[in-house]
């Protein structure tokens, strides 16, 4: 009798035992998922929000350049908004943004030391795109509209800033938030949480700065604008016509460039130029051709993927915003 009970006793033991262990093995699964999920969000609200507002930057550069191609055609210029946009790089991205991007990239070099030549590129282009914006409100303050010479430097350094943010943006998209969602660890994230320092947006944020509410108004007018640019997808003959139709309008479009670019000589392109080929030396104007279309042969590959990337997934293909604009005028006057 004494030995069943002892084997009863025995077989109790090791279930609780086993029991108790399963249980540790389950509060261990679930802490380590509990954790993996604030890593999870910890990415998502870091580098998604950082991504979120690379898009809204990417509207705004959309309306800065509707200004720069209107100052190029000599058409009429708002010279404040221009003013208010460039102030607002100042006062968001330049103070928030990038500080944040610093934090994540010094959490990656840590971790991932290969990435150190992109993230010294980008770490050295925060600082060029504040200093060329701080460069960009002097210069349209001192811009007098009547001085020709004045508004072909503006145009210029105007299009080299909204170049230089875009690849900023690219390289960052395309290459470092990829590498930091993989590289970075836990501990990392939390570091990089409690030294955030966030503010808030005063162009796309819940409150408008009454400063900004002209740039505001202007973008939804764009977006409106560009809302219109797709129609559904059409290949054939009309699509070649189309084809010929853009490739001749680039073609005009690289010919006026050369020539306003040839009008403010060498010196004048030379920081844009090494800016453009990520800050490597081009002390020659012999090695240029070669920069030049390698530099040609990447955008254009860029641009097909962007293109085909549309196609695909909307089933739709682009025309030209003035066309559409005009149906649609059209459209509202009936
Ligand atoms: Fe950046
Ligand atoms: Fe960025």
């Amino acid at each position: 009798m004494l030995r069943w009970l002892d084997a009863q006793r025995i077989v109790i033991a090791t279930v609780d035992m086993i029991m108790n262990e399963s249980n540790q093995l389950k509060k261990k699964k679930r802490a380590s998922a509990a954790k993996s999920e604030v890593k999870q969000s910890k990415v998502l609200n870091i580098v998604d929000s950082l991504s979120h507002e690379h898009v809204l930057t990417e509207q705004l550069l959309n309306a800065m350049q509707e200004q720069v191609d209107n100052l190029n055609k000599k058409n009429d210029v708002d010279y404040p908004l221009l003013s208010h946009m460039l102030h607002y790089f100042n006062d968001y991205p330049d103070k928030y943004h990038h500080p944040r991007e610093d934090l994540l990239f010094q959490r990656l070099l840590k971790r991932a030391p290969r990435y150190i030549g992109d993230i010294k590129e980008l770490e050295a282009q925060h600082v060029d795109l504040h200093n060329d914006c701080e460069y960009l409100l002097v210069l349209i303050k001192n811009t007098k509209p009547e001085n020709t010479a004045a508004i072909r430097k503006l145009t210029v350094h105007l299009q080299d800033y909204i170049d230089f943010y875009r690849m900023h943006m690219h390289i960052e998209e395309s290459r470092v938030f990829l590498a930091i969602k993989k590289e970075l660890l836990d501990g990392d994230w939390i570091w990089v949480d409690k030294m955030l320092e966030l503010g808030a947006d005063p162009l796309f944020g819940e409150e408008i700065l009454a400063s900004y509410q002209d740039v505001s108004e202007y973008i939804d007018n764009i977006s409106l604008e560009c809302d219109l640019q797709i129609e559904p997808a059409g290949y054939g003959w009309s699509f070649i016509f189309r084809s010929i139709k853009v490739l001749g309008s680039g073609l005009r479009e690289t010919r006026r460039v050369v020539r306003l670019r040839s009008k403010i000589g060498w010196s004048g392109n030379k920081l844009s130029i090494k800016r453009a080929f990520g800050n490597s030396e081009v002390d020659q104007v012999s090695e240029l051709p070669q920069k030049i279309f390698r530099r040609s042969i990447m955008h254009i590959k860029e641009g097909t993927a962007d293109i085909n990337a549309i196609v695909k997934s909307t089933n739709q293909r682009l025309v030209r915003p003035s066309e559409k604009l005009e149906n649609w005028r059209e459209i509202r006057r009936k």
